[in-house]
C-alpha cells in the first residue's frame, strides 16, 4: 500500500474557474448532428426534431458551451446553405469527410437546440474557402437586431431576436495541410487579424479565438502560434489548442501519463502568448481555448460509403482506461485554469463522444461521460493549488509520473470542497491524507469512484456497467482525512460545511 498527502488551503487559489472549461463540440460530421442531436421522427424527438433523450444526457453533464459547426467541416461551409426554408436548402458534397450534407440543420436550428440543451454557442467562421466578408455577414445575421440586409434576412426566416453569439472561432486548424484553404502562419495571421477587426467593428462585444496548432506535434508548432499572434495580438482574446490521445501501442501505463503531454503543451503556449505580451508592453492578455481534446483512435480505419449521409464515422467506443485519462486531462486543465478559460471535449454525441445513440433507438453514456460529468458538476468555483506529496514512476515516454494526480475545487458559494484524484498505479491502493488547513467545519460526505473494472471494459447500448459508485464517508475525521484510492481509480471526494 502506498501513501500520499494533499494539503489544501483557501489561500492556494489558482483562479476562479471559467465554467466554459467544461464545454464540448458538435460538428457536421458523421452522426453528431443527424441521428445524434437531431432526428425528426425518432420517438424521443420533440417538435423541432431534437432528441430529448440526448438532451437529457447532455443536461445531466451541464455543458456550458458547444462549439459548432466544425471542425474541418467549417473550412468548406457556406453558412447561407443552412438558413431559410428547409426545402430550398442545397445538398452539398462535404469535402472534409467525403459525405453528403443535407443542410436540414443549420444556424437557427442550432441556436434553438442550444436553448433546449441549456448551453451557449461557440460559433466558428470559415476562413478556409471563404474569408472576412462571409464572417461579417454571418455575424450580422446572428447578432444585429434589425434594419440591415442580413439581420432582416434572419427575421424573414422567422427569427426576430438576434442570437447575440459572444464567442467565435476564427477558422479551424488552419495550420494543417488537410484543411480546406490551409494557410501558412503569415497568411493566416493576416486574414485572422482582418477578420477580427471587421467582426469587432460590427460587434465590439464578441470574443475571438485565434487558431493555434492542430496538435503539439505539428512541425510548425510554436512558430505558427508566435507568427499568427504577432500579426493579430490586439484583436483576439484566445488562442486554440487541439490534442487527441491514443493507446495504439497498447502501453496503458504510458497512455495514463499522457495528460503530462497536454500540460507541457499548455505551458508552452502560455509562454508564447506572454512573450509577445512582454514585447508589446501591453496589458492585453491572451488566454487559452483547448477547444478540441479527447481520446481518439479506436475508430481509425473504419470503412464507410463515400458521399453517404451521416455515416457511422469516428464512433470510438471508449473503455475504462480512456475514462481515467479523461479524468487526468480535466485535472491538468483545472491546474491551469488561470489561463485555460475555454475547453471543448471533442465531441459531444456519436463522434468521438461521451454520448452514443442508435438511429431510431436508445441513447447511452460511454465510460468517459462520467469523469466529464463529475468535473462539470462538482468542479465549479476556485481551483486550488494543493501541495501534493506522492510516489512517482517512469513510463516509456515520461519521467516522474505521479502515482496520484489530483486537484481541489472550492465552491465558496455552496460551501463545498471537492478533491478530484486519479490513482494511476496498476496494483496498489494509495492512502491519500487530505489536510484541510482552513476549511473549518468541512466534513467529508461522499467518495464517488470509478474503479474495479477491467481496463478495457466498455459500455454498450444494453450494458452500462462502467459507471460510478458512491461510497459514504461517515467516519469521524479530525483535520486530516485519510481516503483509500484503489488502483486504477477515478475519485471525487466531496466535503461540505
Ligand atoms: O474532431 C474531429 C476533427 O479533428 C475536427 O474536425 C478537426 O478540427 C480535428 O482535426
Amino acid at each position: 500500500m502506498k501513501k500520499s498527502k494533499l494539503t489544501i488551503s483557501k489561500d492556494y487559489k489558482i483562479a476562479k474557474i471559467d465554467n466554459r472549461i467544461y464545454g464540448s463540440f458538435i460538428e457536421h460530421l458523421g452522426r453528431a448532428v443527424y441521428g445524434g442531436i437531431y432526428e425528426p421522427g425518432h420517438p424521443e424527438a420533440d417538435e423541432n426534431g431534437f432528441r430529448k433523450d440526448v438532451i437529457s444526457l447532455i443536461k445531466n453533464i451541464d455543458v456550458p458551451v458547444v462549439r459548432y459547426p466544425g471542425g474541418n467541416f467549417v473550412s468548406g461551409y457556406n453558412w447561407e446553405d443552412g438558413v431559410g426554408p428547409v426545402e430550398n436548402r442545397p445538398r452539398r458534397l462535404e469535402l472534409a469527410w467525403s459525405t453528403t450534407e443535407p443542410n436540414t440543420f443549420g444556424t437557427n436550428e442550432f441556436m434553438k437546440w442550444c436553448k433546449e440543451a441549456n448551453t451557449a454557442p461557440m460559433m466558428a467562421v470559415n476562413l478556409g474557402t471563404r474569408g472576412p466578408d462571409d464572417a461579417r455577414n454571418l455575424l450580422e445575421y446572428c447578432n444585429i437586431e434589425k434594419g440591415s440586409y442580413y439581420s432582416d434576412l434572419r427575421r424573414s426566416h422567422g427569427v426576430e431576436k438576434p442570437h447575440n453569439i459572444k464567442l467565435w472561432c476564427l477558422g479551424n486548424e488552419m495550420d494543417g495541410d488537410w484543411q480546406m484553404g490551409h494557410k501558412t502562419a503569415v497568411e493566416y495571421g493576416r486574414i485572422a487579424n482582418e477578420t477580427a477587426k471587421i467582426m469587432k467593428y460590427m460587434d465590439p462585444s464578441v470574443e475571438l479565438v485565434l487558431c493555434g496548432s492542430s496538435n503539439s506535434y505539428m512541425k510548425t508548432f510554436g512558430d505558427y502560434e508566435k507568427t499568427a499572434l504577432e500579426m493579430s495580438y490586439d484583436k483576439v482574446d484566445y488562442i486554440s489548442l487541439h490534442q487527441y490521445f491514443n493507446n495504439s501501442d497498447n502501453d496503458s501505463k504510458n497512455f495514463l501519463a499522457k495528460s503530462m503531454e497536454l500540460e507541457e503543451y499548455i505551458k508552452t503556449v502560455i509562454c508564447i502568448c506572454d512573450f509577445i505580451k512582454g514585447k508589446r508592453h501591453t496589458k492585453h492578455e491572451i488566454n487559452l481555448s483547448v477547444d478540441e481534446w479527447n481520446v481518439w483512435y479506436h475508430s481509425h480505419g473504419a470503412k464507410f460509403d463515400r458521399w453517404s449521409e451521416a455515416p457511422h464515422i469516428l464512433e470510438d467506443v471508449y473503455n475504462f482506461e480512456d475514462a481515467l485519462l479523461v479524468g487526468l486531462i480535466l485535472i491538468a486543465m483545472l491546474r491551469h485554469s488561470d489561463r485555460v478559460k475555454v475547453a471543448c471535449l471533442a465531441q459531444l454525441v456519436n463522434v468521438i463522444a461521451p454520448i452514443m445513440t442508435e438511429n431510431g433507438g436508445k441513447a447511452w453514456a460511454q465510460t468517459i461521460y462520467w469523469p466529464y460529468m463529475h468535473a462539470s458538476k462538482y468542479g465549479r468555483g476556485y481551483a486550488l493549488n494543493g501541495v501534493l506529496e506522492t510516489t512517482k514512476h517512469d513510463t516509456k515516454g515520461f519521467s516522474d509520473v505521479t502515482d496520484i494526480d489530483s486537484i481541489a475545487v472550492w465552491n465558496d458559494e455552496g460551501e463545498e470542497l471537492t478533491v478530484f484524484a486519479v490513482n494511476r498505479d496498476f496494483e496498489e491502493d494509495n492512502i491519500l491524507s487530505v489536510n484541510l488547513k482552513d476549511f473549518d467545519g468541512y466534513k467529508p460526505v461522499e467518495q464517488i469512484v470509478l474503479e474495479g473494472f477491467d481496463i478495457k471494459a466498455e459500455n454498450t447500448v444494453n450494458n452500462g456497467s462502467v459507471k460510478p459508485l458512491s461510497k459514504p464517508l461517515d467516519n469521524v475525521y479530525e483535520s486530516v482525512k485519510e481516503i483509500k484510492l484503489s488502483p486504477l481509480s477515478w475519485n471525487v471526494i466531496r466535503f461540505k460545511k
